[in-house]
């Protein structure tokens, strides 16, 4: 395996910003992810796990040890049960997986068509859209730890799935590679709608559309709001979504419908299983101040969606820090609710 000095990551990520690695490893087998990190262990350095750069903002000054980029693919599947398996390397393309899986009649994964990134990338933060989440179909993720140096396998539940959120980005983060992902999906299931943009696109359809139409309809939704790649469109040069949705008691909401009230907003709310509500960080964001389309220098906000912070040409990693400070601030001073980002930041102090 050839590894690289001096690699610029900008291209390598969505938002299209930042410095070079200092090294880059491209890793098709599980010996060379082996290799990739006997290599850093020897030099002292740190190691960032690469998936498809699609959650990621990178600093300018690039980052300063071995960046492993995950090249494992390949798919298999197989019955068990009632179940259809599907084993994909962690360096497979997202929606291309999704694209299989829709086209062997498989549920489950169909509302996260057109998320970019790879499969490896996925577990990490518990990847959701239009009503489904990973972690409702991952049956497992084979890793390499890198405490024992050992590949195991982590069971769903050892996984500890939550919004945006697993063991992988929180307790144990850093200590696992994805080198594959298991999803058990239901073969001949019938397509989940229960978001209401999807709701709303199938308002006249007499029956259930099939799995291929809602793929189709979920790649729809997301290039109407920017958040599917499109070559030249300037407003999905991102990193999706920029903020959590905040997660928040009953009692905190009416709070903050109180502050909102005083200004004849009202805000909207999702109700989620545990019983909070969840707010609209796109909603917080743009009644602060930051409206879609906003521009500041070489950043702004994208025109179709208030929660995705675009580079609009020759942007930096501060400019985009800048303004997610900004961001966080007044909606914190004018609501009270402090925004979490939702991407990884490579290369910024304590990191
Ligand atoms: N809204 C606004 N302004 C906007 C856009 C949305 O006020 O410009 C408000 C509206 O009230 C709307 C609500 O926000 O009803 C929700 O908007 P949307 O349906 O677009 O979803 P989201 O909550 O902004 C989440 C995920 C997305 C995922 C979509 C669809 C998070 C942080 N984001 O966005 O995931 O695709 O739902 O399921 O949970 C990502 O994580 O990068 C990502 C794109």
């Amino acid at each position: 395996m050839k590894i690289r000095e001096h690699i610029p990551l900008a291209p390598l990520t969505t938002l299209k910003l930042g410095g070079p690695a200092r090294y880059l490893a491209e890793a098709a087998t599980v010996e060379e992810v082996r290799a990739a990190v006997d290599f850093a262990r020897g030099r002292g350095l740190p190691l960032f796990v690469l998936g498809g750069g699609s959650n990621l903002v990178v600093a300018d000054g690039g980052f300063p040890g071995l960046v492993l980029r995950i090249c494992l693919t390949g798919v298999e599947a197989r019955q068990e049960g009632d179940k259809a398996i599907f084993e994909a390397g962690a360096g497979e393309d997202w929606d291309a997986f999704v694209a299989h899986a829709v086209s062997q009649g498989c549920a489950g994964l169909e509302c996260m068509s057109g998320i970019p990134g790879t499969v490896g990338g996925t577990p990490i933060q518990n990847v959701g859209a239009y009503g489904q989440e990973v972690g409702e179909t991952i049956d497992a993720v084979r890793v390499l730890d890198l405490e024992s140096n050992q590949v195991q396998e982590l069971c769903n539940p050892a996984c500890e799935f939550a919004y945006r959120s697993s063991v992988f980005n929180t307790s144990r983060r850093g200590r696992y590679i994805v080198l594959a992902v298991r999803f058990a999906l239901e073969p001949g299931g019938t397509p989940h709608i229960v978001y209401a943009d999807l709701k709303k696109h199938f308002a006249g359809l007499d029956g259930l559309p099939s799995l291929a139409e809602v793929r189709l309809a979920v790649r729809q939704i997301r290039l109407s709001k920017a958040m599917l790649i499109v070559e030249g469109d300037e407003d999905c040069r991102s990193a999706g979504s920029f903020f959590k949705n905040p997660v928040v008691s009953e009692e905190q909401y009416r709070a903050l419908a109180e502050v909102a009230a005083g200004r004849s907003l009202s805000v909207p709310r999702f109700t989620v299983p545990s019983g909070q509500v969840k707010v609209p960080a796109a909603w917080l964001v743009e009644q602060s101040g930051f409206p879609k389309g906003y521009a500041r220098g070489s950043v702004g906000i994208s025109r179709k969606h208030a929660l995705a912070i675009v580079n609009r040409g020759g942007a930096s990693a501060a400019e985009v820090v800048a303004l997610k400070d900004a961001i966080q601030a007044r909606v914190e001073e004018m609501f009270g609710v402090r925004l979490v980002p939702e991407p990884v930041f490579l290369g910024f102090e304590g990191d």
